[in-house]
């Protein structure tokens, strides 16, 4: 099968994610599919105008029917926040898109994976999970991948190392409600609690780490009251998660999967660190969090399990 990729939401989001999956040379076919079919055209025609810089892809727009030999299948279609909105204001507008995706997706694929990016994102991936009934490995969010790129960048900045070299999670919501996994945080293989004597900076106090996790938790709004929208790095979060399909690469990211009784939660979808490869989630992790961590994870997951009652899904 080629690595052939179907992006439903030809907007700021799906079309960055488009440019970043074509840079990486991760695919063979993107295709681009979209309500005003002027946009995805468009879209197509000027990542094509880019295919002497990249290796040999071909980007298209088209229809539905293009998922029938997709491998994968990208939902960024929707509505997205605007300045002063939250990502849970967008839930009834975009879980009804979704209704009508959904099933055109699945009038032509029972065998692609579902990478839901759509806010918020991992309501949404539950109510893909339901709509398409498909195996809770083959359907996964963007989640909190793009968070805890954010908080690897945070705190590479405050450690002066590179981020790659911070292993460091946000989990639970997407969101407003998300937890920084402190516990799991290290420093080339040093607890961030002990590396910090090594950096000698006031990173051990617990002033540091709210300001710290809240700084990630609030930077969506702090982009989008700039400049609108956010649509870089959640566009690279999904070439890397594509990445790691295509390549196989089992590697740990915090995609929106589904639970089923992880952490003591079942039925919901929450961003948990999961080994992703060619069959999607191959494994969600239960890792040991401390007590405030788990009751942090607990009370998101509350907060979505609310919601998720009031949907007509
Ligand atoms: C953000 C959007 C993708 O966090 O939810 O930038």
């Amino acid at each position: 099968m080629k690595n052939k990729v179907v992006i439903i939401g030809a907007g700021l989001v799906g079309a960055t994610a488009a440019y970043a999956i074509m840079n990486r040379g991760l695919a063979s076919e993107i295709v681009l599919v979209d309500i005003n079919k002027e946009r995805a055209e468009g879209e197509a025609m000027d990542l094509n105008h880019g295919a002497a810089f990249v290796k040999p892809v071909k980007v298209k727009h088209g229809g539905y029917e293009e998922c029938r030999d997709a491998r994968i299948v990208i939902i960024s279609a929707g509505v997205n926040q605007k300045p002063g909105e939250t990502r849970l204001d967008l839930v009834k507008k975009n879980t009804e898109v979704f209704k009508k995706i959904i099933p055109n997706i699945s009038k032509y694929t029972r065998e692609a994976i579902l990478l839901v990016v759509t806010n918020p994102v991992d309501i949404l991936t539950y109510v893909t999970q339901k709509l398409s009934d498909l195996p809770q490995n083959m359907i996964l969010g963007s989640g909190t991948v793009l968070d805890t790129s954010r908080f690897r960048y945070q705190l590479s900045d405050h450690c002066g190392v590179n981020p790659k070299n911070i292993h460091a999670y946000i989990i639970g919501e997407h969101g407003d409600h998300e937890v920084a996994a402190w516990s799991l945080t290290n420093v080339a293989g040093v607890p961030f609690k002990d590396y910090c004597i090594v950096c000698d900076k006031d990173c051990a106090t617990h002033d540091f780490r709210d300001k710290m996790s809240e700084k990630v938790r609030q930077a969506a709004y702090e982009i989008i009251d700039r400049k609108g929208a956010t649509y870089y790095a959640v566009g690279l979060a999904v070439a890397r998660i594509v990445e790691s399909i295509f390549r196989d690469e089992h590697t740990i990211l915090t995609v929106s999967t589904l639970l089923t009784g992880e952490y003591g939660i079942d039925d919901l979808v929450l961003s948990i660190p999961s080994i992703v490869g060619s069959r999607g989630v191959e494994k969600v992790l239960n890792l040991t969090l401390s007590s405030q961590e788990e009751e942090e994870l607990l009370k998101s997951a509350g907060v979505l399990k609310g919601i998720i009652q009031e949907l007509d899904i």
